[in-house]
């Protein structure tokens, strides 16, 4: 019989049939936390010209009201990304295998000082994509289960919800949280999903700022509301909650491990501005324990019970969640350097910037006749999204005509698609107003 070997983060790619060092990283180096040339400091407030100059638009004669879609690299993770690419290409295998046990934990570390968790809760990914689908395959669903979720979500949302019921033989149940936008309010949407969960509701899953509409979610409510009615459930038969929260991540002054998800999920290269191709989750230590894993891991415990030919001793962590295998280090390893930049211009300022540029831009499209609005005004039940419509014209025509005044919007994907904007820390108030004139003019 094998004897029982013992594996900890130095000797788990020993064992692989690889040797590790000593792992050690140059302080700041992976971390990504000066801004060129414009200030060392953390505490140092960058003025609003400062972070635009921090992104490599091509080009600065376009207004740039779609970068939700996927971010340019600001300057200090292009130059996160570059030092790690440089370090790769020059020497793979010692550069990895220094980093790759301690640059997990540096990230983590990074993400729940942001979102207010703890380093330990915290899942990397590549995209809200892959968050999704981890976590709704990973649910314990039983036959018979239902998942309540939205008509208002994203594709991928629903695919996962899908698929993950299918396999577990559960139900789909999905509900409009309004019939008219127009008149849609914080009690309607509590009330609509409150009524709609049964004795057979094990998940609700929902999204925080709808990129079909651009109606932000009140999760901290609707949270409240299922914690009520979990109250005489048992655990094992407790609703949880998922939410989709790549488009208020990064926008919204929200601490998001306080908001009552059991599972939130959200890309980081959208209004993080993180590296493309990089995504988290965040659960508590509890929730994590009951998800199965989808993917192997490369985690000490996973490996060992491998190794030694014995079940897991412990239950699911987060960072077994994260996909195993090599993946595009460079990239997922710049990830604090985009935590670091919105640290440095402060997420309250962020979350003010952006909500002032929408408020401007959605009352100047109110004021025209010619303009149907469905993102609510205010940002209560809004965010960084505006959705509307031209009378008469389809909203494919409305992004080709802004386009030909270098005026980047876009259509949401969805069965009812509308012309979009999103205006951010990329844009000026003189933008808005350009783009709004041009608006007026396409009546
Ligand atoms: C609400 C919502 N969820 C998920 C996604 C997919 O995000 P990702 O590209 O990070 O997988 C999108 C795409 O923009 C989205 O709008």
């Amino acid at each position: 019989m094998q004897k029982n070997i013992q594996l900890n983060r130095r000797n788990f790619l020993v064992n692989a049939g690889v040797s590790i060092a000593a792992a050690t990283i140059v302080p700041g180096q992976a971390q990504g936390l000066s801004i060129g040339s414009n200030s060392d400091s953390a505490s140092e407030q960058l003025s609003w010209a400062a972070v635009r100059a921090q992104f490599d638009l091509m080009s600065r004669d376009h207004i740039h009201l779609s970068s939700f879609f996927l971010t340019s690299h600001p300057r200090p993770v292009r130059e996160a990304i570059e030092r790690h690419r440089r370090a790769i290409d020059e020497n793979p295998f010692e550069y990895i295998e220094k980093n790759m046990f301690e640059m997990p934990g540096k990230i983590q570390a990074a993400v729940s000082e942001y979102l207010g968790g703890k380093p330990e809760e915290i899942a990397i990914t590549n995209s809200t994509t892959m968050g999704l689908a981890l976590v709704y395959h990973g649910l314990p669903l039983k036959s018979g289960q239902e998942i309540l979720t939205t008509a208002h979500d994203h594709f991928v949302h629903h695919e996962a919800i899908r698929l993950s019921a299918e396999r577990a033989g559960a139900m789909v149940k999905k509900i409009a949280l309004f019939d008219d936008i127009k008149a849609v309010s914080e009690s309607e949407i509590i009330g609509r999903i409150k009524n709609s969960i049964t004795s057979k509701t094990r998940v609700v899953g929902i999204t925080w700022v709808h990129s079909g509409t651009g109606l932000k979610l009140p999760v901290r409510a609707i949270a409240n509301s299922i914690a009520e009615a979990n109250k005489d459930r048992a655990e094992s038969d407790r609703i949880l909650l998922v939410v989709d929260g790549v488009h208020g991540f990064g926008v919204e002054d929200e601490t998001v491990a306080e908001m009552g998800a059991d599972f939130f999920i959200a890309g980081t290269h959208k209004w993080i501005f993180g590296p493309r191709g990089t995504g988290i989750v965040w659960a508590k230590r509890e929730n994590w324990k009951m998800l199965r894993m989808i993917f192997p891991a490369f985690a000490i415990e996973p490996f060992s019970a491998w190794i030694n030919d014995r079940k897991l001793n412990v239950p699911t962590q987060a960072s077994w969640i994260t996909q195993g295998g090599f993946h595009a280090f460079e990239y997922e390893w710049a990830l604090p350097a985009a935590f670091a930049f919105h640290k440095q211009i402060g997420r309250s300022r962020i979350a003010g910037q952006i909500r002032n540029l929408n408020d401007q831009c959605k009352e100047g499209l109110a004021a025209m006749r010619h303009v149907k609005l469905y993102t609510p005004r205010g940002n209560r039940l809004s965010s960084g999204l505006i959705c509307f419509e031209i009378e008469g014209m389809r909203s494919g025509e409305v992004v080709k005509r802004l386009l030909a005044h270098r005026i980047i919007a876009s259509t949401s994907p969805y069965k009812e698609s509308y012309a979009r904007l999103a205006p951010s820390l990329l844009n000026t108030p003189a933008e808005i107003e350009t783009a709004l004139k041009h608006i007026n003019a396409l009546a």
